[in-house]
C-alpha cells in the first residue's frame, strides 16, 4: 500500500496501530505489531501482573518494558501518555512517564485526555516527540479545538470502542467523516474496527490510519488470558452489558461481576458497584477470571471469530485497503 501522512509521520510501513490498553499490552505484543509493519503501543501496566507501588516503581517497570521492545524490534512504537485530568495541573505518574520517554528517546505518544493540556504538549514537542491525541469523550468541536493546539494527528474514537467509553454516544461512522471534513491534520479512526472492511470504510471517510484495541486482544501475542480471548471469540454483539460508572461508561461481556455492578448502579449504589468493576479489567482480561472480572470490549467483538496473529490481522487489512 502507498505511504500516507500517518506512515510518514511515524515512519511505519502500514497505518495500522494496536491500541493502548491497560494490562493487556506487553513488550512482546507491541514488538509483534511493529514487526508486522504496523505500530504497537505500550499501555498502562504493560507487561505487568501487579500494580506499581509508586510513580517511581511504574517508571522503572516502563523503562524495562521499553528496553525489551527495543531488543525485539528496531521499528517504531509508542507509549500511552495520560494528560492530567479533573482540573489537576500536573500528575506524578504523567511526570514519571515523561522522564522515561526522554531518557529512552521514545519518539511517539498516544496522548489521551479531556482536552489537550498545553504544558504537556509543549514539553513533549520540545523533545521532538510525535503527539497523537485521542479525546476520551470526543465531539467535532473538541477535536477542531485540539487541532489548533498543534498536536500532530488525531485519533477519532467512536462509541463502539472498547475501554473507557465516551460520554457521547456518537458512532465511528458519524464522527470520523465530520472531523475529517473540518481538520487538516491526519486522522486515525478508532472504535469498532476489526478487519479490512472496517478499515476500508474508515479510509473512505478520510481517515489515514486505524487504531484497533479489541481485535488485537484476541491474538496469540497479546498477554490477555486465553479464557478472555475465547470469551471475545464467542460473544455475540447483543449480549453485552453497559453501564455508566464513576470511571465513565463501560461495556463488558456479561460476567457475574459486570452483572452485579449493573444491578447496583441501577439501584443507585455506585460506591458498592465499584468493588465489582474497579479492578475488573485486570481480573477479567489478564487473569481470565470471567466470574469476578469484567471484559471490556468493542461493540464489534461479535464479529471476531478467531484468535489470529498480529501479522495476519495487519496483512488482511493492508490487502483490503489496497
Ligand atoms: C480492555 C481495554 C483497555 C483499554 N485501556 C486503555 C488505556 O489504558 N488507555 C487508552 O488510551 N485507551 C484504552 N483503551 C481504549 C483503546 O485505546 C482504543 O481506543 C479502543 O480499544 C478502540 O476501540 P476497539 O476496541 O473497538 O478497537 C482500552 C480498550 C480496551 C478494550
Amino acid at each position: 500500500m502507498k505511504s500516507n501522512r500517518i506512515t510518514n509521520l511515524l515512519g511505519i510501513k502500514y497505518p495500522v496501530i494496536s491500541a493502548a490498553m491497560t494490562w493487556v499490552t506487553s513488550a512482546e505484543f507491541v514488538a509483534a505489531v511493529s514487526n508486522a509493519g504496523g505500530m504497537g503501543v505500550l499501555g498502562p501496566n504493560a507487561g505487568q501482573k501487579e500494580k506499581a507501588s509508586s510513580a517511581e516503581d511504574m517508571a522503572d517497570r516502563l523503562t524495562k518494558e521499553i528496553r525489551i521492545v527495543k531488543e525485539l524490534t528496531n521499528k517504531p512504537f509508542a507509549v500511552n501518555y495520560i494528560f492530567p485530568m479533573g482540573g489537576a495541573s500536573e500528575d506524578p505518574f504523567t511526570n514519571a512517564v515523561f522522564e522515561v520517554l526522554v531518557k529512552e528517546n521514545v519518539k511517539n505518544v498516544i496522548a489521551i485526555g479531556h482536552g489537550v493540556v498545553e504544558r504537556e504538549l509543549k514539553r513533549l514537542k520540545e523533545h521532538n516527540i510525535n503527539v497523537i491525541y485521542r479525546d476520551l469523550s470526543p465531539t467535532v468541536e473538541k477535536l477542531v479545538e485540539a487541532e489548533k493546539t498543534g498536536v500532530d494527528a488525531l485519533i477519532v474514537t467512536g462509541y463502539e470502542a472498547g475501554g473507557h467509553m465516551s460520554d457521547f454516544k456518537i458512532s465511528t461512522l458519524s464522527l470520523v467523516p465530520q472531523v475529517t471534513s473540518l481538520v487538516k491534520i491526519p486522522v486515525i479512526a478508532a472504535g469498532g474496527i476489526i478487519d479490512g472492511r472496517g478499515a476500508k470504510a474508515a479510509f473512505s471517510m478520510g481517515a489515514e490510519g486505524v487504531y484497533m484495541g479489541t481485535r488485537f486482544i484476541a491474538t496469540f501475542e497479546n498477554p490477555a488470558s486465553i479464557e478472555t480471548k475465547k470469551a471475545i471469540v464467542n460473544v455475540k454483539s447483543e449480549e453485552f452489558i453497559e453501564f455508566k460508572s464513576g470511571a465513565g461508561h463501560l461495556r463488558t461481556i456479561p460476567t457475574e461481576a459486570g452483572k452485579k455492578a449493573l444491578e447496583l448502579i441501577n439501584q443507585g449504589k455506585p460506591q458498592e458497584a465499584y468493588k465489582y468493576y474497579g479492578e475488573g479489567f485486570k481480573i477479567g482480561m489478564l487473569d481470565g477470571d470471567l466470574v469476578n472480572g469484567t471484559v471490556s470490549v468493542s461493540e464489534s467483538a461479535g464479529g471476531i471469530k478467531q484468535i489470529l496473529t498480529c501479522q495476519e490481522i495487519i496483512e488482511e487489512i493492508v490487502q483490503s485497503i489496497g
